[in-house]
């Protein structure tokens, strides 16, 4: 993809937060159609002609279908949509766990499986699936292993549509500026920069995009010793 201008674009949770900054600057550079998906369709602004509320809970399959069968032009897909809703993983609610992973990861992968066929189609495709730097290292929060699973979700996503020319993206950062983490008090980047970030990664023909200092720390954790990623295991008794 070299230019998001003339496409046809869906973000889910599009009406707050980095989903709202989405459509922005997606009609900034000239898409031809945002198909804006939430799960309250009127909190969408539809002053531009060209967005299209469309309700859209990614975790109501009936929802998923009807967004389905109402984007047959859509040749780029933003999995934006996410929330954190558990908590330490030893404590939280097991309801609110599944919660987080139905709308975090089975939701994203859904869409994807449902769309993908037309996304390839339709020429210029597209998936932006969005993690966080939480993809790679954990803070002991049911939250983390969502982002994991969508990571690897996007690695093998990209390798079954590489071949039909859909570039499956993946979006890492750490802590941004939205209601998500309004109660964490720690350095955020703005929804602005992130947005840019991952849109600049797309128009790149990119398949990954870290868009902050965060995530290219989180991202070498992997390759470290587990001591030296979670220095507070030093302290514990072997
Ligand atoms: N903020 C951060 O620090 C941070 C860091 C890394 C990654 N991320 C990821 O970035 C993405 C956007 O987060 P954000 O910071 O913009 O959060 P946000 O301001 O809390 O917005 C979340 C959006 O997701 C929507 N949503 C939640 N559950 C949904 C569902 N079942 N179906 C459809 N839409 C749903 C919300 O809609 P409602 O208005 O209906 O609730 C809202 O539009 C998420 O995937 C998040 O995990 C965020």
């Amino acid at each position: 993809m070299t230019s998001l201008a003339d496409q046809t674009v869906l973000v889910t949770g599009a009406n707050r937060g980095m989903g709202k900054e989405y459509v922005s600057q997606l009609l900034e550079r000239g898409a031809k159609k945002v198909y804006a998906g939430a799960r309250d369709a009127s909190t969408i602004d539809t002053s531009d002609p060209r967005v299209v509320a469309l309700q859209l809970d990614v975790t109501d399959a009936d929802s998923v279908d009807a967004v389905v069968a109402a984007t047959p032009d859509v040749n780029v897909l933003i999995n934006n949509a996410g929330i954190v809703a558990g908590g330490p993983l030893l404590t939280a609610d097991q309801t609110a766990i599944r919660q987080e992973f139905e709308t975090n990861y089975f939701g994203p992968l859904r869409l994807a499986s449902l769309l993908a066929d037309r996304i390839a189609d339709n020429g210029n495709g597209v998936i932006l699936n969005v993690h966080s730097a939480l993809s790679w290292i954990s803070f002991g929060g049911t939250y983390e292993p969502t982002k994991a699973a969508l990571w690897s979700a996007t690695n093998g996503l990209r390798l079954a549509l590489a071949p039909r020319g859909v570039q499956v993206v993946g979006l890492h950062v750490g802590y941004v500026d939205t209601d998500m983490v309004a109660g964490v008090d720690a350095p955020k980047s703005d929804p602005a920069d992130v947005v840019k970030s991952a849109l600049d990664g797309i128009e790149a023909g990119d398949f990954e995009v870290l868009a902050d200092e965060v995530s290219h720390q989180a991202k070498a954790a992997p390759g470290l010793p587990i001591e030296a990623v979670y220095a507070q295991l030093a302290a514990q008794p072997a």
